[in-house]
């Protein structure tokens, strides 16, 4: 494994001048920051040794280096989920090339389905925490100690600091957020009225298909994280309604602009 993500990371540094500390992953919400960048060079997955390509509507595959702002960032624009039928390795293995590149805060983004009933569709969701239910750890089987202990301590894995400074930059801008527990979860099947019960009763605000594992792996490196989820949904007692990709993705789309901000203020400040 080690030797895959040296190789994949020597290839994007033939690519490019390799000089960033921040990685994107632009998931549901955050596909319009890629037209934000400036100074870009794209590299498709395809081109890079050992790199997954990805299949799902709505996510292309390839990573824009280059300026948001005035700061360089790396973005994923395509993120790999686990049911797709990829292995949680997989999932996880650009992070882990991130990291090998010098990258060392990771924002992500995803889409959920509220499960507080304080929450409205369209709300942005500062993730202040996770619940893994996966029913496979990115971590299971050897650990590579080069690249982070056996036992990861997670007892802030959103970064409080990044937490503070992006509650502080949707005030002066005007934009509503909410903060909670995301809950991740395989998918691909939307919940159940009694999943989403459950969801609320141990700990959660949202619920979603992704992110997890990425920030698993993050954490396991040491990486600072930090997370915006848009609800798109909400499986909340009498507001359930039925769900569809094309909702959710039109929900995301809609409130882009809003989490680009956050994120574009949160990297330059
Ligand atoms: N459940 C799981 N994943 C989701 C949802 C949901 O309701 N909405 C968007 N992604």
């Amino acid at each position: 494994m080690l030797e895959k993500i040296r190789n994949a990371a020597q290839y994007i540094r033939s690519r490019v001048n390799f000089n960033s500390r921040y990685g994107i992953i632009l998931g549901t919400g955050l596909g319009n920051l890629a037209t934000k960048i400036t100074d870009r060079t794209e590299i498709d997955y395809h081109d890079i040794p050992d790199f997954p390509v990805s299949t799902v509507e709505g996510h292309s595959g390839k990573l824009i280096y280059g300026k948001l702002g005035h700061t360089e960032v790396l973005a994923m624009q395509g993120r790999f989920h686990y049911y797709e039928g990829y292995d949680m390795k997989t999932v996880t293995f650009p992070v882990r090339v991130m990291h090998e590149l010098g990258i060392d805060t990771l924002f992500v983004s995803n889409a959920s389905g509220g499960v507080n009933p304080e929450f409205e569709i369209g709300d942005i969701m500062i993730i202040t925490d996770h619940i893994n239910l996966f029913p496979e750890h990115p971590l299971r089987g050897k650990n590579y100690d080069e690249l982070g202990p056996r036992f990861p301590d997670m007892h802030e894995a959103y970064d409080r600091g990044l937490i503070a400074k992006a509650k502080e930059i949707a005030q002066r801008s005007g934009i509503r957020v909410v903060e909670g527990v995301y809950v991740g979860t395989q998918g691909p099947t939307f919940e159940t009225p009694a999943e989403y019960k459950y969801f609320r009763i141990i700990g959660g605000d949202a619920v979603g298909m992704s992110t997890v594992p990425e920030v698993i792996v993050a954490q396991h490196m040491g990486m600072k994280v930090f997370g915006l989820s848009i609800i798109t949904d909400l499986g909340v007692e009498e507001k359930i309604v039925e769900v569809s990709h094309e909702e959710v993705q039109k929900i995301g789309n809609e409130r882009q602009p809003l989490m680009t901000h956050i994120i574009t203020e949160l990297i330059n400040s």
